[in-house]
């Protein structure tokens, strides 16, 4: 970076301040209520994050950090506040031993102990589980209801060969559940599909050239769409003290559609300009094209193929640079003509919609407004956007307030697409309390309706999700 951090070092930055640990399992209810909670809205808002329980060994990353999930639970306009460690194996090797015992995913090979399954990504509701997913993959860890105790892993009946990644995509008219899991050897990339019934239907392998970094998926209601970026895996390269990413800024980027109900059927793939992707807002099917959308990076290393240093922008990790901007793939499979186009100058990252429009085409897109002042990731405010109109509609959190992703949640007994509130956690970084605030998407730009105090912190999260009361049944 310009003041010279090493990567590590600014690993470190996430170690402190917003992003120091919270060690309490906490429950609580009694809560400050800032507004009113609407008596519309009722079930459970769940997020996963890192929470390093010791003082991390070398080459710790953020998303190295152990699990930790906190929950808001809305009952007749009641809050419960819940905070949980996800109890992986991993953890229970540091607190038996009284420390860290893992090195980070920065770490050099050979450093130690390495690769443990922190579970700490996503959350997904799925096969009537509450799962919590990792990004690098490993096995869902199984959650109970409402309490968020871990319980322990859930591989689909051992019918899940080699774990599945965060992301996964539910269909909702379906309810299966779609996901990738990925390495650094062959096969470098697989696409899984999981049914209700709680067992792993196909596992596919993507035949890719290489390794590819991998992170989100999307589907249609034809279509698994997964993807051969230009952000690439070596180990070899000297000097490589980090994960190995880089981006060869020559190559372009493929989009590769693979059938949903014909596993015979060929992956079709589409040449688009060289990008990398975290987060995908959406896809859908429209005619004869396939649409998506995303937080496009067209920068996503601090050091270019040629050497050039780029530190401008919020990094992650030293090297993972965040130049996002919203963006729209059109896929056309009459022609395989691609058209593509940036959404918004803003840069934004974390982009969500209606989780009943994932696969069908959703309208509404949510996104956090990234902080560029910042050396670290993080928003201070969302966007609402419009894709039909184009329309967006700002949202700030206010000075010194930082947040993250935010969900969806639908009004009970609520009808279209943005009928219902946007839901996420804010924190004040001047005293450093968090708060949940609960915005309705038709009003969005008027601000929260409601904002509970937490009686803890909640550091800057990864994923998560809106859970109806109904699948609140222990
Ligand atoms: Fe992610």
């Amino acid at each position: 970076m310009a003041d010279g951090t090493s990567p590590l070092e600014q690993a470190s930055l996430y170690l402190d301040g917003v992003y120091a640990s919270v060690m309490d399992e906490v429950t609580a209810g009694d809560l400050t209520v800032i507004g009113e909670i609407p008596h519309d809205l009722n079930g459970m808002f769940v997020q996963n994050g890192a929470n390093p329980r010791f003082h991390p060994k070398a080459g710790h990353s953020w998303f190295d950090g152990d699990g930790m999930v906190h929950g808001v639970q809305l009952d007749d306009g009641k809050p419960v506040f819940r905070s949980r460690w996800i109890k992986t194996t991993g953890l229970a090797e540091d607190i038996a031993a009284g420390h860290a015992t893992y090195v980070g995913s920065l770490a050099r090979p050979g450093a130690g102990k390495r690769h443990k399954n922190v579970a700490n990504t996503d959350l997904v509701y799925h096969a009537g589980r509450l799962l919590a997913l990792w990004w690098e993959g490993g096995a869902p860890h199984e959650l109970s209801l409402p309490n968020l105790e871990t319980k322990g892993t859930f591989t689909y009946g051992d019918t899940l060969k080699g774990g599945l990644t965060s992301h996964a995509k539910i269909d909702p008219r379906t309810g299966e559940l779609f996901f990738i899991s990925w390495g650094p050897r062959p096969p470098f990339l697989q696409v899984g599909v999981a049914g209700p019934d709680g067992q792993v239907t196909r596992q596919t392998t993507i035949d890719l050239p290489g390794p590819r970094v991998q992170h989100d998926m999307a589907i249609s209601d034809r279509f698994i769409c997964v993807f051969d970026f230009p952000l690439m895996m070596d180990f070899k390269r000297p000097g490589q003290d980090s994960l190995g990413f880089v981006l060869n800024d020559d190559a372009p980027t493929r989009i590769g559609l693979v059938d949903r109900h014909d596993p015979t059927a060929p992956v079709r793939w589409f040449e688009a300009g060289g990008c990398f992707m975290w987060h995908l807002s959406s896809a859908w099917d429209e005619g004869d094209e396939f649409v998506l959308v995303g937080a496009r990076l067209a920068g996503a290393t601090r050091v270019d193929k040629r050497g050039r240093v780029h530190d401008d922008l919020p990094l992650v990790d030293g090297e993972h640079r965040f130049d996002s901007h919203p963006h729209m793939w059109r896929l056309n499979l009459a022609t395989g003509a691609v058209t593509e186009r940036r959404l918004d100058d803003a840069y934004v990252e974390f982009p969500r919609v209606n989780d009943a429009n994932i696969c069908s085409g959703a309208r509404y897109s949510y996104m956090a407004r990234i902080k560029t002042d910042e050396k670290t990731l993080m928003a201070d405010g969302l966007f609402k956007y419009d894709l039909t109109s184009g329309a967006r509609q700002d949202l700030a959190f206010g000075a010194g307030r930082v947040g993250y992703e935010a969900s969806f949640a639908p009004r009970d007994g609520g009808s279209g697409e943005d009928d219902g509130y946007v839901v996420g956690f804010v924190t004040d970084r001047a005293d450093m309390t968090s708060e949940f605030w609960i915005t309705p998407s038709r009003a969005f730009a008027d601000g929260p309706v409601a904002r509970i105090k937490l009686p803890q912190k909640a550091p800057p999260k990864f994923h998560g999700r809106w859970l109806p009361a109904a699948t609140l049944k222990g």
